[in-house]
């Protein structure tokens, strides 16, 4: 896939009907998802367990467009080849999840895959500033991981330092928790192109009514644009 900064809409299956995945993967990516976001927890770094490989393996089969993987969990690197080998385009792993996280970026790009760090909302934007050669995406949490649909903690300036840190580097910029058509502009504007969002691309649709995450879905993307 091409490097490019154009706004990209990542869809969080946490926000999914947990007994339809494979439904639902082909319902966002039919209705405009970019990138398929997967949030992985373990009940330890996040207070919330989901899945771990072999459910990832299962969501692969049905996703066309990028698999974005979001691990929440310590430690990662006994689990990075597992993930890689489900079939992640990018593995992103948290700063805040061992004392290597250096070694972790290392041991994902070695699996094939790309390679995300990932900043806590009280973490400061210098933790990536001696790892961007590694990354291929710096993801900023708007909230405390661990759960959909909390109230977007505002990180533009921390967002706005890491855009400048990055330069013509290509490194995107993730951000992930509270997105909303609201709150989309505000992220886009301060230079974030990938935006993750569970509650507000399901809310109000279905596997039987999919429609609403397209209007959804455009609501958050074309808000972004316009920022
Ligand atoms: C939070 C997860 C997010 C979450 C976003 O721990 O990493 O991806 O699903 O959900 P919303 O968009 O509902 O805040
Ligand atoms: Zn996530």
């Amino acid at each position: 896939m091409t490097f490019d900064r154009s706004i990209k809409i990542a869809p969080s299956i946490l926000s999914a009907d947990f007994a339809d995945f494979g439904r639902e993967i082909q319902a966002i990516e039919a209705h405009g998802a970019d990138w398929v976001h997967v949030d992985v927890m373990d009940g330890h770094f996040v207070p919330n367990i989901t899945f771990g490989p072999p459910a990832v393996a299962a969501f692969r089969s049905h996703v066309r467009t990028f698999m974005d993987v979001h691990l929440m969990i310590a430690p990662v690197d006994p689990y990075i080849d597992a993930f890689a080998e489900a079939g992640s385009d990018m593995i992103t792993a948290h700063v805040e999840a061992g004392a290597h996280i250096h070694r972790t970026l290392q041991a994902i790009r070695a699996a094939g895959c790309k390679a995300g760090v990932a900043l806590n909302p009280g973490t400061p934007a210098a933790a990536v500033e001696n790892l961007l050669d590694l990354a291929d995406m710096v993801l900023v949490m708007t909230v405390n991981p661990g759960f959909g649909g909390q109230k977007f903690i505002d990180m533009t300036a921390k967002i706005s330092a890491i855009r400048a840190m990055i330069g013509d580097r290509p490194i995107h910029i993730q951000v992930d928790g509270g997105v909303t058509p609201e709150t989309s502009p505000l992220v886009a504007r301060a230079g974030a192109d990938v935006l993750v969002a569970g509650s507000a691309v399901f809310k109000g649709g279905s596997v039987g009514d999919p429609a609403p995450y397209g209007a959804n879905i455009r609501a958050i993307r074309a808000a972004a644009q316009a920022a």
